[in-house]
């Protein structure tokens, strides 16, 4: 065991505990892997797990998607994106204020997305897998007045982002 084995431990945990949304496994076995720095990103990871099949709060529980998918739509809520997203949102999987948009169609429903979009302040207050993100992002979404079908091009667009032809 040489004595700079535990500093470069605690380096790489502390590194991959300030992402947020994401989370990395540090090496299993390792001595500082116990101590209270990991309990945040494995917290993290039971939450964000959660959100996988959650719904949700609001009024969508069943949104039919289109494959091949909606290309007119997903243009449109490219210009939301620009418009009203862009500020707080990357394409790619980093945090600029909120979470990168990339993969976001895997790990939600797109009735949660929907329900996220029109229905942000509800879901702040009451749906877990909104709140995990709260903690990490630290700042709170505003809501930002989309319509349904605003909301729904939007969601297209993000289906787009994320490879789906
Ligand atoms: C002022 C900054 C800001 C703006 C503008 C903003 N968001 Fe967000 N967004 C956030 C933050 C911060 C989070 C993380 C949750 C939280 O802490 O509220 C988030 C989370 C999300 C999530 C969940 C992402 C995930 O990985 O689970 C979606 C979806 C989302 N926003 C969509 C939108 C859409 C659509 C718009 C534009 C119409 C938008 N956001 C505009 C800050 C913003």
């Amino acid at each position: 065991m040489n004595r700079y084995l535990v500093p470069i431990m605690i380096f790489l945990v502390g590194f991959f505990a300030f992402q947020c949304g994401s989370n990395t496994q540090p090496a299993p076995g390792n001595k500082a892997s116990s101590d209270s720095t990991q309990s945040k990103p494995k917290s993290d990871t039971v939450v964000m797990m959660a959100g996988i099949n959650s719904k949700g709060i609001g009024r969508f529980d069943s949104i039919q998607l289109t494959h091949p998918l909606d290309q007119k739509m997903a243009a449109n809520g490219h210009d939301i994106y620009q418009a009203k997203c862009l500020a707080c949102h990357k394409l790619t999987d980093e945090l600029l204020v909120g979470p990168g948009w990339y993969g976001v169609t895997k790990r939600r429903t797109p009735e949660w997305i929907m329900n996220w979009i029109t229905n942000t302040k509800v879901m702040l207050d009451k749906d877990q897998a909104a709140q995990a993100d709260m903690v990490v992002c630290l700042i709170r979404m505003p809501n930002q007045d989309l319509t349904d079908e605003q909301a729904r091009q939007v969601l297209e667009f993000m289906r787009k982002n994320d490879g789906e032809k």
